[in-house]
């Protein structure tokens, strides 16, 4: 998709579908007034007609037109003027570009970011538009045939309109960086809707090195099995024992500033799929555990963000890359594995694994001298109960980071909510047979996992992300969500200021 910013008057104006937003009783935006006006009352006259209320999200689609040079309308209700919110503008959004997407239209214009919402600036708006826009173009093809798939959506280009007094040099910024993010979250997408037979840890490692190949200044290399012995992750090793796909370490670099300017250090759960293990899961629902990598194709694709936006910072992915199978060579509950670290873990359940290939990365991370380390993971069937499909959950060491990350969220719409790292909820991880356990019972399983993890990251700032309930969509709209690759280029965006 091709987006751009006209600035033109409005007699200049020639599109296939414009879209513009309206309020109860009749109530106009500037652009929709100014036309209405132009066209004699032919929008009024249409709003009287079909009588919406104007409700956020409903839509009135104008598919004929006297007039030649705006051929079709879609008239999209925003509610009151005065009490819009960003949770109704994203939902007027989603149904305008689901609308659009229902018409033949190639070319599009739209007036929506016209409208005042709460707390948001314009940028806000520009950001929102290219995002639901492209979510709703989204198209997963890979293991789809021509037939089943049918045509592909016909839109090309959307315009954005503003009158020519208006300085836009913020909005093309904010448009450059919206289309990179929305980039990042198709390929992220694309990435945990493959399923587990082809996205292998190799086929995730091959991913980020064919980025790597597109970016002077992003350099990826890929740790064996071999190496990750070398470096003692015996934690890490452990998890894939009973898989037949061996293990990676996925390390990203993206250099956009000089050497000596310490690097923000992004981690990623990457297990490509989850079985449980010997403590296998339940066979309901199981096909969805391939999305338990959505964590490391989050950052592959945040990477690659830094990139394209070539941010003036250094940032480190690193995506360890495994399976979590059952097999006569797997872990057993109650094996005790040596993590680099050196502490011991005793591992009482094999399906709680994100937490060994991740601690072993957090103390890799270490040799980075990182800013901060953010690590973020498909970690808990726990987070979802806590807090629903909204928010990921953020846990952390450090204040200031926290709320970096909460800003973050709330700039992008890819919201986080925070829960406490107390040294109380520590206690439940405690084993008689080793250092430490790497399940801490039913109670709280989300905050144990994150004080499990931050065990292994004392040496730096730390933040944690757990993004089960945020990367995937269950039910009929089954799938990837991109997610949390707004949030963390957003928090890269930042750093770079
Ligand atoms: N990948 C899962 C967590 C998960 C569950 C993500 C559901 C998305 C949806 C993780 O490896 C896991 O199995 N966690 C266990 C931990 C438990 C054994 C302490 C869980 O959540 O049940
Ligand atoms: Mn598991
Ligand atoms: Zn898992």
């Amino acid at each position: 998709m091709d987006y751009s910013i006209k600035s033109d008057s409005l007699d200049k104006l020639s599109t296939e579908c414009l879209l513009l937003g309206f309020h109860p009783k009749r109530k106009l935006g500037p652009t929709a007034t100014a036309i209405d006006e132009a066209w004699g009352g032919l929008i009024t006259r249409l709003l009287k007609r079909d009588d919406p209320e104007g409700k956020p999200g409903e839509i009135l689609t104008v598919n004929h037109l006297p007039e030649g040079k705006i051929e079709r309308l879609i008239l999209v209700g925003l509610g009151k003027k005065d009490e819009l919110t960003a949770s109704s503008y994203r939902k007027a959004l989603v149904a305008a570009a689901n609308a659009l997407k229902g018409t033949a239209a190639r070319h599009a214009a739209s007036t929506l970011h016209e409208a005042e919402v709460k707390e948001k600036p314009l940028e806000w708006k520009i950001r929102q538009s290219v995002e639901t826009l492209e979510n709703a173009l989204y198209r997963y093809t890979h293991t789809k045939s021509e037939k089943e798939l049918g045509k592909p959506p016909r839109l090309e280009k959307l315009q954005f309109l503003f009158d020519p007094e208006t300085d836009v040099s913020a909005v093309e910024t904010s448009l450059k960086q919206a289309r990179a993010i929305a980039n990042g979250m198709n390929l992220a997408r694309d990435l945990g809707n493959l399923p587990g037979n082809i996205c292998t840890p190799t086929y995730l490692a091959e991913q980020a090195e064919k980025l790597g190949k597109q970016h002077k200044k992003l350099k990826v290399k890929i740790l064996g099995e071999a190496e990750l012995e070398e470096l003692g992750m015996g934690s890490f090793l452990s998890v894939s024992k009973g898989s037949r796909e061996p293990a990676k370490l996925i390390v990203m670099e993206y250099h956009g500033t000089t050497a000596k300017s310490k690097p923000h250090v992004l981690v990623g759960k990457g297990l490509t799929f989850d079985a449980g293990g010997i403590s296998l899961k339940q066979a309901s629902g199981m096909d969805e555990m391939k999305y338990d990598m959505c964590g490391g194709a989050a950052v592959i694709a945040t990477l690659g963000v830094a990139a394209e936006l070539e941010l003036p910072i250094n940032v480190v992915g690193l995506v360890p890359a495994s399976e979590n199978l059952p097999d006569g060579a797997a872990n057993k509950p109650g094996d005790i594995v040596s993590s680099m670290s050196g502490t011991t873990i005793e591992i009482l359940n094999t399906d709680a694994e994100g937490r060994l290939i991740l601690c072993d990365t957090l103390t890799y991370a270490k040799r980075y001298d990182p800013v901060a380390v953010i690590d973020t993971a498909t970690l808990t069937g726990a987070c979802i109960v806590a807090l629903g499909r909204h928010p990921s959950g953020l846990m952390g060491n450090d204040d200031d980071l926290c709320e970096r990350l909460v800003k973050a969220g709330e700039a992008t719409y890819d919201r986080v909510w925070r829960l406490p790292l107390w040294d109380e909820y520590q206690e439940q991880l405690k084993s008689n047979f080793a250092d430490v356990a790497n399940i801490g019972g039913p109670d709280g399983g989300t905050i144990t996992a994150g004080c499990f993890l931050s065990r292994f990251a004392k040496d730096f700032k730390w933040a944690h992300l757990d993004i089960a309930g945020t990367a995937w969509k269950t039910g009929n709209e089954k799938g990837s969500t991109g997610r949390p690759v707004p949030l963390l280029s957003q928090y890269l965006i930042d750093q770079a200021q």
